[in-house]
């Protein structure tokens, strides 16, 4: 078991397959093309799969494939199957812009893909491609539809920033209460490559609340107990569902149960932090299974309580989001 010092148990791994995106959001990507990793730094399927199952014989059973965007690397759903075939794990899932999802969909479901969270922080073409810098909403929705056709489960993850997010609440609500899919929206954190974030570009979680019951109706707790970041809401008549995920405002810290690989292979404890491990130098120097479940144990050990962002010594990461992995 993958216990640190502070009794959170690590059951879930999430493992970046590449840091190239299709998209440059403001949130996470520089405008222009960034220094991507080395392509032979990448870990290929066969060695994020011996990572995995190292991992789940220290009881991950939960495996969410990032990026950057994930399904800009060929074949992804040759991976899917191969995860799912790990013993010991229960779940694999993708996090997408979804831009290239409707292609790969019926790939991916037969692989056994069950659920993806796609990022859509705006329902109108003109406010997409001011946060992504590319056009696109129209693919995403696609996938989206394609995605309830098959019976894959969507949950869409909307950053919340302000001076955007509030001219975008009415159709989220709308969008919510006609397709039952839960949007949640995510408060903006400090991995923008660019570096602009500062805390006065947070929209909270209880402002997103405020502006719900303004413009939509208010929202009442879903009250159920789930192992994800977000708190969930609901209109008053049932129908739709609002997540909060305040990872700045109220950090989810002390019941974190997740940690990182990365596309080049180095452990991380946080999206916070530092690289705590490199797996990729053991994978490729013959070591074994067991030095490799050490550097796991040893990285999850030397996690901080938490990212400590409303601290004001806090130190940006190194890393932006999209080098990390979402
Ligand atoms: P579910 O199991 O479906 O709830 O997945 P999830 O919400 O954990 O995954 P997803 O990739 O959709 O993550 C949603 C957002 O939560 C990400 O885009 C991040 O902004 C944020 N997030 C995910 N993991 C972490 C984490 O370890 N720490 C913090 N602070 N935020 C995280
Ligand atoms: N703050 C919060 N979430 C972010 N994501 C990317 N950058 C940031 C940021 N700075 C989210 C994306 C997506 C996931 C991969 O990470 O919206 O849901
Ligand atoms: Fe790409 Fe996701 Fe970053 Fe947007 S948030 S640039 S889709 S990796």
């Amino acid at each position: 078991m993958l216990v640190d010092r502070f009794g959170r148990k690590h059951t879930s791994l999430r493992v970046s397959v590449t840091d190239r995106c299709n998209l440059r959001c403001t949130y996470c990507m520089p405008a222009d093309t960034p220094d991507y990793c080395e392509r032979d730094s990448i870990l290929t399927f066969e060695e994020i799969t011996r990572v995995v199952r190292i991992a789940a014989g220290l009881g991950v059973d939960d495996v969410r494939l990032t990026g950057g965007e994930p399904l800009v690397r060929s074949q992804l759903h040759k991976l899917v199957a191969s995860i799912g075939d790990v013993a010991g794990v229960k779940k694999v899932s993708l996090t997408t812009n979804a831009i290239l999802l409707a292609d790969q969909l019926p790939d991916l479901h037969a692989a056994g893909l069950r659920g993806v969270n796609i990022s859509l922080d705006a329902l109108d073409e003109a406010s997409f491609a001011e946060v992504t810098r590319r056009p696109g909403m129209q693919r995403v929705l696609d996938a989206i539809d394609a995605c309830r056709s098959l019976g894959v489960k969507v949950k869409v993850n909307a950053i919340a920033m302000k001076d955007f997010t509030e001219r975008q609440i009415v159709a989220f609500g709308e969008f919510t209460r006609l397709t039952s899919i839960p949007i949640r929206f995510i408060e903006f954190m400090p991995l923008d490559a660019d570096g602009n974030w500062d805390d006065s570009r947070v929209l909270s979680g209880q402002k997103i609340l405020d502006l719900f019951a303004e413009q939509v109706g208010p929202l009442f707790s879903k009250g159920e107990p789930n192992a994800s970041p977000a708190t969930d809401y609901t209109f008053e008549d049932g129908v739709g569902t609002i997540g909060i995920i305040a990872s700045v405002t109220q950090p989810f810290c002390s019941t974190c149960n997740r940690f990182r690989l990365t596309a080049d292979g180095q452990l991380r404890n946080c999206l916070f932090g530092s690289d705590s491990g490199d797996v990729r130098l053991l994978l490729r120097d013959g070591s074994s299974d067991q030095e490799i479940a050490d550097r796991m144990v040893a990285a999850v050990m030397a996690k901080k309580r938490g990212h400590g962002t409303d601290d004001l010594s806090f130190d940006r990461p190194s890393r932006p989001m999209y080098s990390i992995g979402g």
